[in-house]
């Protein structure tokens, strides 16, 4: 799994987002929108799950765009065109269903926008009409704003600091579109606490909406119980039932709490390590 190319296409204010592209060519030709891989950097090297954001066929490239926040994912931000990662398996977990819904607002946060991408031109090629919703802190932070704006029909900005578009969170865009019109799907992809407002913003109109979670994960073949959620009361593995689930029914504050469960550890091994 050789590294084609990594580019940083945002580096500010200690944040660094990585876009990279593997040679994968089986996994190129098998990705639907909304599934994932996991990557090991190294054999002793933890299993991380990214979003496939791009898979090309032709190329046999696979995309992935993930901000460092740990160990591992800078670990892998700094892997360069031509070194090689220790594994690299997938696609995994269910693809995004993909239909005529009608009209979809696709909502995504921080690095959970490029995760949309690839939900937003399927959607887009099965005939819907797309409105998409993009919220960062500050203008230094968005990423790819062209390639949704040619995958959506309105597109729309929100900085946390107005540095860019418009200031406020994407819940309040979303809660204006829907005071104002009639949506049959929303997909929401981001931070925990903007996917949960965005359920329970959509919940007020009755509207479905997809969110797609990012639990931790080890073996990401249902064999562990590390990524369980609850949803609708039933425990669901994240590997295999989704990542897709009705943010209407998910436990979020169970999400939240397990999603945290390794936080010392990995501040622990970032300070011991010499990466900056
Ligand atoms: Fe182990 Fe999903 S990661 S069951």
């Amino acid at each position: 799994m050789k590294v084609i190319s990594s580019d940083i296409i945002v580096d500010s204010a200690g944040a660094r987002v990585i876009r990279l592209s593997l040679a994968a060519p089986e996994i190129s030709r098998k990705a639907k929108a909304g599934q994932f891989v996991v990557v090991m950097v190294c054999e002793k090297g933890e299993r991380v799950p990214l979003t496939i954001v791009d898979a090309d066929p032709a190329s046999g490239a696979v995309t992935l765009i993930f901000q460092e926040a740990g160990f591992t994912t800078r670990l892998l931000g700094r892997l360069n065109a031509g070194d090689s990662l220790y594994a690299l398996v997938g696609p995994l977990g269910h693809p995004t269903e993909i239909k005529k819904y009608g009209k979809v607002i696709l909502v995504g946060g921080g690095v959970g926008i490029a995760e949309i991408l690839p939900v937003a031109r399927a959607l887009k090629e099965a005939g819907n009409h797309i409105t998409a919703i993009l919220g960062c802190r500050n203008k230094e932070l968005l990423i790819l704003e062209d390639e949704l704006k040619n995958a959506s029909d309105e597109l729309y900005i929100m900085t946390d600091d107005g540095s860019y578009g418009r200031k406020g969170f994407t819940t309040d865009m979303l809660k204006e579109l829907l005071a104002g019109d009639k949506y049959d799907l929303i997909y929401s992809v981001g931070p925990i606490p903007m996917m949960k407002m965005t359920a329970l913003a959509s919940k007020e109109y009755n509207v479905k909406t997809l969110v797609s979670l990012n639990a931790l994960m080890v073996d990401a073949t249902g064999m562990c119980g590390c990524c369980r959620v609850s949803v609708g009361g039933e425990v669901k593995f994240s590997c295999v039932d989704g990542p897709d689930f009705d943010g209407h029914a998910v436990d979020w504050e169970e999400l939240e709490k397990r999603n945290r469960v390794y936080s010392p550890q990995e501040e622990h091994i970032c300070k011991l390590s010499s990466l900056p």
